[in-house]
């Protein structure tokens, strides 16, 4: 049997490794792996964006939710929570702030919402481009049909995040409710994809019921599907959910997990998350060092950061948009990186698919 040493040389070379293999390179990881592993990540990442760190201003436009997740925050059954929406003019002012800051793509981020129909969508994404033309606009909305994803581009939205939150059946069922399947989440991922998206699927660490099968499945996943960006991140209880009590997911796994994807696309765009730097004051940190290249400061008003709880604990739910900035420049100075600004485009894009979005 190859040793996990030699797993990191293998996946470096291919791209890929056997089902056995992955599952062999997880569970026989050790702090030598690890290193090994975020040496190839590094190199591989900066020969293609070399020391850059690429911001995407987030915007929590909403955390009303017609879902019912049962490891989220803003989950319908949470009463607890208390409901805000962003109007147009609340959005474009935070995008003003995060202009002058220097963000040059903005994340529209919120809960399935229907309030925000594919009208009011069309709008908001129109008037964003409208106002900052030099942009990308990227949207997390969850689930929609086709036709709505289809308006949402030909309006100027060219990124589209939504998790995968994990491609194993039986899991999935565990995390959600009866009448939300994988199924309809991977034929959405698909209709983006072929609508011409970049787009972002993903998965928490450490969610319950979580396995190392689980986990390749993901990897198998990613590598076939082909996504532009993948964001993980560990899985962190909220109080009033029904996963109150489960353990978070681990950051040296987390990280470990940011230097396979890393190697599997040299190109991904791979965000070092949020909630990777609420498991660890120095999360995002080692997210970078293990070949992560985004960060997602939040742009949110303040006064309603503290009501986007996805999980507890959350960071930054205090802090003005320019003191998340310029925390995270200083952040990444220190660890040898860099802040660039720009959009941040995925890699592998020729000119004409830059044109066509
Ligand atoms: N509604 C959109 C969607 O479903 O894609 C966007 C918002 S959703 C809250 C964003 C992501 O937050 C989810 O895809 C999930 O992976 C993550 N998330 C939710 N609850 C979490 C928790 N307790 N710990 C860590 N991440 C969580
Ligand atoms: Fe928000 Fe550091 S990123 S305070």
């Amino acid at each position: 049997m190859i040793s996990p040493l030699s797993l990191v040389d293998k996946l470096r070379a291919n791209g890929t490794l056997s089902r056995s293999e992955f599952a062999c390179l997880i569970e026989g990881r050790n702090p030598q792996v690890a290193e090994r592993l975020f040496e190839r990540a590094q190199e591989v990442r900066h020969r293609v964006y070399g020391k850059d760190i690429f911001l995407r201003g987030l915007i929590e436009f909403t955390n009303h939710c017609k879902n019912d997740c049962l490891y989220c925050g803003i989950r319908k059954s949470n009463l607890e929570a208390d409901r805000y929406r962003l109007s147009l003019k609340e959005i474009l002012s935070c995008c003003e702030q995060g202009y002058e800051l220097g963000f040059r793509t903005f994340v529209l981020q919120g809960g399935e919402d229907p309030h925000y129909t594919d009208d009011r969508m069309v709008e908001i994404v129109k008037a964003i481009k409208n106002g900052y033309p030099d942009c990308a606009i990227t949207l997390s909305l969850g689930e929609r049909s086709r036709e709505s994803y289809r308006r949402l581009f030909a309006a100027g939205a060219e990124r589209y995040l939504l998790r995968h939150e994990t491609r194993n059946e039986a899991h999935y069922a565990k995390l959600h409710p009866a009448n939300m399947s994988l199924r309809a989440r991977l034929d959405c991922l698909q209709n983006l994809m072929d609508i011409g998206y970049q787009v972002g699927c993903g998965f928490m660490v450490g969610s319950p019921g979580q396995t190392t099968d689980c986990l390749v499945d993901d990897l198998l996943f990613i590598k076939e599907f082909k996504p532009h960006m993948v964001g993980i991140g560990p899985f962190i209880a909220h109080k009033d959910t029904p996963f109150a009590n489960e353990p978070s997911g681990a950051l040296e796994l987390t990280v470990f997990l940011l230097g396979i994807l890393r190697l599997i696309d040299p190109k991904l765009l791979l965000p070092a998350t949020t909630a990777l730097g609420t498991i660890s004051p120095t999360g995002r940190e080692k997210g970078v060092m293990a070949g992560a290249n985004v960060i997602m400061p939040n742009l949110s008003p303040v006064g309603v950061r503290n009501k986007y709880l996805l999980y507890d604990n959350k960071i930054c739910t205090g802090d003005e948009a320019a003191e998340c900035r310029f925390c995270i420049q200083r952040r990444m100075r220190d660890i040898g990186y860099d802040i660039a600004v720009t959009r941040g485009d995925y890699a592998g894009l020729t000119g004409e698919a830059r044109q066509a979005i």
